[in-house]
């Protein structure tokens, strides 16, 4: 049917105010602030100077303790880790240096509110805007902006920085010194202030792409007051205690060479990231995270009873079950779309022959096809896959373990008659990045991530 050219533009018309309110529903434009499209701010919304921002090591010349704790952490790599930076720089090439700066107001805060970045090319940059999630970026720290406004949250560094003497912390009254003064902000003890950073929220689409602190909001450990701090300002054995108990744990010490003894935080900020130490990170730091992946989940296998007098091709059946016991959000966390956590499960007859095999890597290091698998996979705005988080419109698939629950995976394979004493054999891993999107971003400067063992567990299968 021939279509009137007067009608063929009101249908136009009508399709794209449609299209148009589609968007205003699906697509809300997240809160901004004077610094392009992070929401990081100043005390007066001015740009501050970056003499304003000392490096750790100089906090460290009174506070030892938590400058060695915090050295070699990724907070103090923020800016510096090569993984992030390649990721970094692919944004600047791709999205502009809007986006870039973006980025940067959770990894390098100072520098975007001295305002050396996105303009100072990388290479004149000055140490301090490269320093990362340094004492001063955390201590100089006034104000939450995240609970306020329609977006009631926070996120996209919902902060305020207050540059100067003044110094903000947990404590209510501090020993005199000639460094500096302080002031208390309860802020300091509570989730919400991790979050600011943590939530990470696309600035101009609105997909909630890393939500560690919603996942934490809904679970046991916000209903009993245990905040991230308990857990990541606790060192591995203390936060495994406070996983179990749900209780926090008091560590005393002190919180300057000239202070007296009083109740402290560790400053190790260790989650998962077993790289750390060929991101720019320490050893130290690595196998602590190391640690803490072993005490996040549990394994269990529940094997499927025998049919009584089945003589012919037997099928084993069983589930795997992984519960997240030690996290206080879910299994992976944060950049699920670039973390992978995985069942490697096999059955082996008596004489080593591998009856199932699920999971395995292939030649290159890739999980192989069929996989139980825990991540998510985010899809641009042709809804194609991509691993980039400014291309990120929607989740195409997302699994994880929630804090405190579980997940079942199937399996079945037959049982040869000569397989005597078989043996089911699962195994839960983690690395911080499969090794094609290392490859891709970092090029020739390319590792292979560390594969963790979290968890193993087998159960014997005696000869039929
Ligand atoms: C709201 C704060 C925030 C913003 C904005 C942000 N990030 Fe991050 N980023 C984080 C946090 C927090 C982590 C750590 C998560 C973890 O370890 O699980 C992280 C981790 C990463 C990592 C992983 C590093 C590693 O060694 O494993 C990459 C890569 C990364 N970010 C890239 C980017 C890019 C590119 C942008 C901008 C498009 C960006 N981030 C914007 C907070 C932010
Ligand atoms: C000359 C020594 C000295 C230097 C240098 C120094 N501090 Fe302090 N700081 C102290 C002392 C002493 C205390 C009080 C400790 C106590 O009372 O137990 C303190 C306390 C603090 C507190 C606790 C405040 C509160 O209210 O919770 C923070 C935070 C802090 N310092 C951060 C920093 C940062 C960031 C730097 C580097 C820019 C720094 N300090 C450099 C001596 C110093
Ligand atoms: C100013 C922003 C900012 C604040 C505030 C912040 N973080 Fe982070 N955090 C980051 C960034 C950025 C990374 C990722 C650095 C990287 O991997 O390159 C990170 C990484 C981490 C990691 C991952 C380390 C690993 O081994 O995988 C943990 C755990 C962590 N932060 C905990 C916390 C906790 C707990 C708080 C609150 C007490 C907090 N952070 C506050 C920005 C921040
Ligand atoms: C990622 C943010 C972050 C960074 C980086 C950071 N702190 Fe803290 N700091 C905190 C938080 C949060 C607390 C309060 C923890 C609590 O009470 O639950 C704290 C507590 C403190 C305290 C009082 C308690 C104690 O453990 O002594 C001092 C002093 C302090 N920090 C100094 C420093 C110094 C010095 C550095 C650098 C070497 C530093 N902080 C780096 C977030 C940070
Ligand atoms: C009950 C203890 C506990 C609490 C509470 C907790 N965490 Fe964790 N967190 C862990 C454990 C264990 C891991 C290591 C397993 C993993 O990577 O998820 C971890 C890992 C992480 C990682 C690294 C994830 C990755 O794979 O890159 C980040 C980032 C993190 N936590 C942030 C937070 C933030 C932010 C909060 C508060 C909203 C928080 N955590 C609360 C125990 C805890």
């Amino acid at each position: 049917m021939r279509m009137l050219p007067s009608l063929r533009l009101g249908l136009l018309v009508a399709s794209l105010a449609l299209v148009a309110s589609a968007l205003a529903v699906g697509v809300q434009d997240p809160p901004r602030g004077p610094f392009g499209l992070s929401r990081i701010t100043t005390h007066d919304g001015a740009r501050a100077s970056l003499d304003q921002f000392f490096v750790s090591s100089d906090c460290a010349l009174c506070h030892p303790r938590q400058g060695a704790e915090l050295a070699g952490s990724m907070h103090s790599v923020a800016h510096e880790d090569p993984l992030y930076r390649a990721f970094a720089e692919l944004a600047r090439e791709e999205a502009g240096p809007e986006m870039y700066a973006y980025c940067s107001g959770c990894h390098s805060p100072a520098g975007v509110v001295a305002g050396a970045i996105p303009d100072v090319p990388e290479a004149a940059l000055p140490a301090e805007a490269k320093a990362g999630v340094t004492c001063d970026v955390c201590h100089q720290i006034e104000a939450l902006n995240g609970p306020a406004g329609p977006w009631g949250e926070p996120g996209n560094a919902s902060f305020v920085l207050h540059p100067g003497r003044t110094k903000f912390g947990p404590l209510d009254t501090i020993a005199r010194n000639p460094a500096h003064t302080a002031e208390r902000r309860e802020f300091f003890e509570s989730s919400e202030f991790c979050a600011s950073c943590h939530t990470v929220i696309h600035p101009t689409n609105g997909l909630r792409i890393e939500h560690t602190y919603d996942e934490w909001k809904r679970s046991v450990y916000a209903e009993k007051g245990i905040q991230c701090q308990d857990c990541h300002m606790a060192s591995v054995e203390d936060a495994i205690q406070v996983a179990a108990t749900l209780q926090p744990l008091e560590r005393r010490g002190r919180s300057a060479t000239k202070g007296d003894e009083r109740a402290i935080s560790p400053h190790f900020f260790v989650g998962g990231n077993v790289d750390a130490e060929r991101l720019g990170g320490d050893r130290k730091h690595a196998e602590m995270a190391e640690a803490r992946l072993k005490s996040a989940a549990t394994l269990a296998l529940e094997v499927a009873p025998r049919a009584a007098g089945a003589e012919l091709a037997f099928e084993l059946a069983f589930e795997v079950v992984v519960h997240n016991v030690g996290a206080g959000h879910a299994l992976p966390t944060s950049l699920t779309e670039l973390r992978e956590m995985w069942l490697h499960v096999r059955v082996l007859a008596a004489d080593g022959r591998v009856l199932l095999e699920s999971g395995a890597l292939d030649a290159t290091g890739e999980l192989t096809a069929g996989a139980a698998r825990f991540g998510a996979i985010t899809l641009d705005a042709r809804g194609e896959k991509t691993f980039k988080p400014w291309e990120a419109v929607s989740f195409g698939w997302k699994r994880v373990v929630p804090p405190k629950g579980s997940t079942r995976d199937a399996y079945r394979c037959a049982l040869p008659a000569d397989a005597g004493d078989a043996t089911i054999e699962a195994r839960l891993l983690y690395r911080i990045a499969p090794p094609h999107v290392v490859r891709e971003v970092l090029g020739e400067r390319a590792f292979e991530p560390e594969v963790v063992e979290m968890a193993t567990v087998r159960a014997a299968v005696p000869a039929r």
